[in-house]
């Protein structure tokens, strides 16, 4: 219990949400109350990179997208929040379901006008599967947006999870007067175009108060008693542990770019946000309290500057203190390693640093001894379990142009894969070499970096397959029969785990009729 006092004070999350939503502009929001920027738009203008640093730099820039998930931690009334970014775009969605493994809640942002969209839906899928807490902010307010009843219904159905007004809006669009705090019972009107906490706040206890219609008109102050009535008679106080348990996700309404709502949400948040939790591992339970240090890597970021081909692992601390120089045990490779440049991060900013507890992620260099899932500990064999791997939605057969190159190639294959770029499967009998990746971007970003980084020149040839499917079965003789007979679909994952590759929907369901001894699967793990 030697740290208990850092983990207190440290809270990691994530914002999520569909592209366009508002992420980046609450991000921003977030960071200038805590004070880690002065100015508006100094996260926005790293979105997009002015100076391209390489040719595959040139394809980000120009796709308007960002590629890496970097870490921001600043701090607010004492407590020291670690933001993860996560991209946007949906060929990197790995990244960022990877990202919701290294935090502890999230916050998950919905445009008012477009409700709940794909992306919504995918991410709030790997939240579940985790229990992870969930926060809502319903932005936009300042356009007409859906029927804020229909809105949330939309929500709970779609994503199924409960919902918890915190706040309720007045109107919406040009007609947005503020929301009412339903949790301190305070009125805040809406002013466009607001600097951080310049809010105007008034307490209205009992909506009764006929200082309520003097302030948003006789109609609206109506529509707001009757509104509150029903909401707070469905909904009550928020039970703190529901939120915990990833059953309740509490809802905030607002406007991002007017810097709007934020600071409740900000407040509630600093207030019921999960600290650093226990995480289950492959041996047993590891309490987050513990002195020993752990931690895994959760995302490799590669340099894409060819006169700087390191690479950057991010390191979650689970448990105990990572020190700069100390020497840890990389338990996959069984050997001791030690780190002179740990760094942490501000937006694109890094620090070395000296020192971090659980909740805090560390960048480390890495020349190749990583891949995700990896675990640094202090001597104790284990690893972390639930980092999960999705089925990818492409597939393309490798295709070697250059056979001088072979070793090259399969060195780049193996590496590029181990950063979890894209997955690699190999064939059954006909050892073909597969790539599998959620978006056609990411064959152009591998087969560049083939070339740049490892000098080897291949192609890609599309194969007509729609999932990856990791079989199981109680019955090995079943499962061997199975693999045999449908060896042309059959391959193996890169830790030898065997997938079935389906053609598509029908394909799969006639074989899981066929062969009800025998599971499916859509995701599986890196430790199982
Ligand atoms: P993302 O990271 O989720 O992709 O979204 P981002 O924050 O970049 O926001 C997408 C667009 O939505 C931006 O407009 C942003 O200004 C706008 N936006 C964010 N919050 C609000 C809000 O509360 N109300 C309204 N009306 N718009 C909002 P853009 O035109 O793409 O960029 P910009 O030119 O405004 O920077």
């Amino acid at each position: 219990m030697k740290y208990a006092n850092e983990i207190k004070r440290r809270r990691s999350f994530a914002i999520i949400s569909h592209p366009d939503a508002g992420k980046t502009t609450l991000t921003e929001k977030l960071l200038l109350f805590g004070g880690a920027i002065q100015i508006a738009g100094a996260v926005k203008s790293n979105k997009i990179k002015k100076h391209a640093t390489s040719d595959f730099m040139e394809i980000e820039r120009q796709r308007g997208i960002s590629v890496a998930t970097s870490v921001m931690t600043f701090e607010y009334n004492g407590i020291l929040i670690n933001l993860l970014d996560t991209p946007g775009h949906k060929d990197f969605a790995e990244d960022t379901y990877r990202t919701l493994t290294a935090v502890d809640s999230v916050i998950l942002v919905i445009d008012s006008v477009n409700g709940v969209e794909e992306q919504t839906r995918r991410l709030m899928e790997v939240c579940r599967m985790r229990d992870t807490p969930v926060i809502v902010f319903i932005n936009k307010m300042d356009r007409d947006g859906k029927n804020r009843f229909e809105l949330l219904e939309e929500v709970e159905k779609e994503l199924n999870i409960h919902l918890h007004p915190m706040t309720w809006p007045i109107n919406s669009g040009k007609d947005f007067k503020g929301v009412y705090d339903l949790h301190n019972k305070s009125l805040v009107l809406f002013t466009p175009n607001t600097k951080a906490s310049d809010e105007d706040v008034v307490q209205i206890k009992d909506l009764n108060e006929p200082l309520l219609d003097t302030k948003i008109g006789e109609s609206d102050a109506a529509m707001l008693r009757e509104d509150v009535e029903l909401v707070d008679g469905v909904h009550g106080e928020l039970n703190v542990d529901d939120y915990l348990r990833g059953k309740v996700a509490p809802v905030f309404f607002g406007s991002a770019v007017n810097n709007f709502g934020v600071k409740e949400m900000l407040d509630t948040f600093i207030r019921i946000a999960p600290l650093p939790q226990s995480r289950e591992t492959s041996v047993r339970e590891l309490d987050v309290n513990e002195d020993r240090f752990s931690g895994f890597i959760f995302k490799i970021h590669a340099n894409l500057d060819p006169k700087h081909r390191d690479r950057i692992a991010f390191l979650r601390v689970c448990s105990g203190k990572f020190e700069r120089n100390k020497y840890y045990h990389h338990v996959r490779l069984d050997k001791d390693v030690r780190f002179s440049n740990p760094y942490s991060f501000m937006a694109r900013q890094k620090d070395v640093i000296e020192e971090a507890y659980p909740g805090d992620v560390v960048g480390l260099f890495d020349t190749g001894n990583f891949k995700i899932g990896d675990t640094l500990t202090e001597g104790e064999n284990l690893f972390f379990t639930g980092i999960p791997v999705f089925s990818p939605e492409l597939f393309k057969e490798v295709v070697n142009k250059d056979p001088m190159k072979t070793k090259q190639l399969e060195k780049g294959l193996m590496q590029l894969t181990d950063e979890g770029v894209a997955q690699l499967f190999t064939q059954f009998g006909g050892n073909k070499k597969i790539i599998g990746c959620v978006g056609e971007l990411q064959f152009e970003v591998i087969q560049y970096r083939l070339l740049q980084e490892y000098g080897a020149s291949a192609e890609f040839k599309a194969l007509p397959y729609f999932k990856a499917c990791w079989i199981t079965s109680n019955d090995a003789k079943k499962l061997e029969d199975f693999t045999r007979f449908k060896t042309n679909n059959i391959a193996a994952d890169k830790d030898g785990h065997v997938v079935y590759l389906a053609q598509s929907e029908w394909f799969l369901n006639t074989e899981r009729q066929n062969n009800p001894d025998i599971e499916f699967h859509f995701t599986s793990e890196v430790h199982k």
